[in-house]
């Protein structure tokens, strides 16, 4: 015959075990955050992020397509030289700036200011720098967005904040 065992269990030790199972999901909580930190998540520092913004026979040459990245207005267009993408918040004061084909310019109808379609450089108007870049693909007939070309240069831009 097996002899009887008996483990008796305190109120005080369940108390204790309890405690540190609270400090252990605290502890873990804390380590994932420091870990967060160190490495962030996959496009919080540029990284690519494929997003598909458009088949290539929706944007014929010298039309444009919005679409939104990384929670921002941006604009697709289709150049003569071939696609671009440009963050289309525009860095004077935030308005949504838009593809103008019949003066062959992005337009901030804010205060009428002017970017460069092939590059995002400002042309005329009060807004003090560029439109982001974004690098696109073209593959399999379609367009993907990939990532901001200038991440340090999109955290600088107020109206871009949490977009890099
Ligand atoms: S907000 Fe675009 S020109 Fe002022």
């Amino acid at each position: 015959m097996a002899d009887k065992i008996t483990i008796t269990i305190t109120r005080r030790k369940i108390t204790e075990i309890l405690i540190g199972l609270v400090a252990l999901l605290f502890a873990s909580g804390a380590v994932a955050a420091i870990l967060k930190y160190l490495w962030p998540q996959s496009g919080a520092q540029g990284e690519s992020s494929e997003i598909r913004i458009a088949s290539v026979d929706e944007v014929p040459t010298g039309e444009a397509k919005k679409f939104m990245f990384n929670g921002k207005a941006a604009v697709l267009l289709h150049m003569p030289a071939g696609f671009r993408a440009f963050g289309a918040i525009c860095t004077h004061l935030g308005c949504v700036a838009y593809w103008k084909p019949d003066e062959n310019i992005v337009f901030c109808p804010c205060h009428l200011g002017k970017f460069d379609p092939n590059t995002g450089a400002v042309i005329s108007g009060p807004p003090p720098s560029p439109l982001p870049v974004i690098d696109i693909v073209v593959k399999e007939g379609a367009v993907y967005a990939l990532k901001w070309k200038d991440p340090d240069y999109v955290r600088s831009i107020s109206f871009y904040a949490g977009a890099a």
